[in-house]
């Protein structure tokens, strides 16, 4: 029913690879920006969250979603993008602690790479489901682009020779799947999504397959995790980055994935030097369709909650369930990402707030 719809938060997505396997770039083929570029050496660095409305979904969507048929029922999807750099094993498992769903990003020219068997064994350990995107697609010989269509159709436009390797390759990455312990099959062909991981092929540069695994990506969170997507009213909010941001200081990214901020707001969070509490100056968004790293115009908000997600078009509220909300307020120098953020309330008891901040 409609109540129903209106009561679901939208999934948080990670995605997860070896290093240039495309993951930012991917990305970018969504949002129609260019933040791969801009990032030094290529390199990302930091998690990034981004805010895609169900109503850009079902558009970029729209072409698969005629064979594939599906509800459209939460209210966008949060994409959180993360470094492939062995350094960053940190970055990658903040990321999966806090997400619904994952996609894998494989190199077809490279197969499985350490980072890619890392985020293999983290996602089996934390039973997270998952969709790998077979990139990088457009680099098999003689490859005839097909801008942003589905994969399918793509296929069948290539000649024999270039379906020849990509099949082989795909066998060959399939086995190395298997000998990670884990059954995969191209999304099309698999016939139990519950036990088989479903592949997709795609390419970040010719935009293929990208539709295919958004919405395969918004099928399967719809198929599995809607008792994890219902709203709750308690606060349930979880710091990405600490950094300094120009014009606020030191700012908290924070993901909102249940409940409600406001300005003003009294907030407990974990310090290096002990429990950091503080009020709430300013409460920011990115742009919907625009990344929390990066230095955009931002939305300031008075209060953000993450109860006001509707499913049903249009989308006017840029306030979506499941947020990337930078927080400015003092003191925040020496907070520690990856932890929990609290809200005092009135019954609440500071010193208990304190204790438990500091044990995540
Ligand atoms: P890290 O964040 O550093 O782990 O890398 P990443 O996985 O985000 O990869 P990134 O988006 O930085 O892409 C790495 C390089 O591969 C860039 O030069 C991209 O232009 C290129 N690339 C990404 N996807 C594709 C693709 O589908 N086809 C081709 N031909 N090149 C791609
Ligand atoms: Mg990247
Ligand atoms: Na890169």
């Amino acid at each position: 029913s409609l109540t129903n719809l209106a009561r679901l938060r939208s999934p948080i997505l990670c995605v997860l690879g070896h290093v240039d396997t495309g993951k930012t770039k991917l990305l970018d083929k969504v949002r129609k920006t260019n933040v791969q570029e801009g990032e030094a050496g290529g390199i990302t660095q930091q998690i990034g969250a981004t805010f895609f409305p169900m109503t850009n979904l079902r558009k970029l969507t729209d072409q698969v979603s005629h064979s594939v048929k599906v509800d459209y029922k939460i209210p966008g999807l949060l994409v959180i993008d993360t470094p492939g750099h062995e350094s960053f094993s940190n970055l990658r498992s903040r990321g999966t602690s806090i997400c619904d769903i994952c996609v894998l990003v494989v190199d077809i020219m490279h197969g499985l790479e350490p980072q890619t068997i890392e985020s293999l064994q983290l996602l089996k350990r934390r039973r997270c489901p998952f969709l790998v995107a077979l990139n990088k697609i457009d680099r098999c010989y003689d490859w005839q682009p097909n801008k942003d269509s589905p994969i399918q159709d793509t296929l069948a436009k290539q000649k024999s020779h270039t379906v020849r390797e990509f099949e082989s390759r795909w066998q060959g990455i399939k086995g190395e799947i298997a000998s990670q312990g884990l059954n995969a099959d191209l999304y099309y062909e698999n016939k139990n999504p519950r036990k088989v991981v479903s592949v997709v092929p795609t390419s970040a540069i010719t935009g293929e397959g990208v539709p295919d695994l958004l919405l395969l990506g918004i099928q399967l969170t719809q198929k599995m995790l809607v008792d994890r997507l219902m709203l709750s009213e308690a606060l349930e909010a979880t710091v990405l980055e600490v950094k300094v941001t120009e014009g606020f200081g030191t700012t908290l990214d924070i993901i909102l994935v249940h409940g409600e901020l406001h300005e003003g707001d009294t907030i407990v969070v974990c310090g290096m030097q002990g429990p950091i509490v503080t009020t709430i100056r300013t409460l920011l968004t990115p742009h919907p369709m625009k990344e929390l790293r990066v230095k955009n115009e931002y939305v300031h908000h008075k209060s953000i909650e993450a109860s006001m997600a509707v499913a049903l078009p249009p989308v006017t509220s840029s306030l979506q369930a499941a947020m990337g909300v930078k927080i400015a307020a003092s003191g925040l120098e020496g907070a520690v990402a990856g932890t929990s953020l609290l809200r005092l309330e009135k019954e609440d008891d500071i010193e208990e707030l304190k204790s438990s901040v500091m044990e995540d």
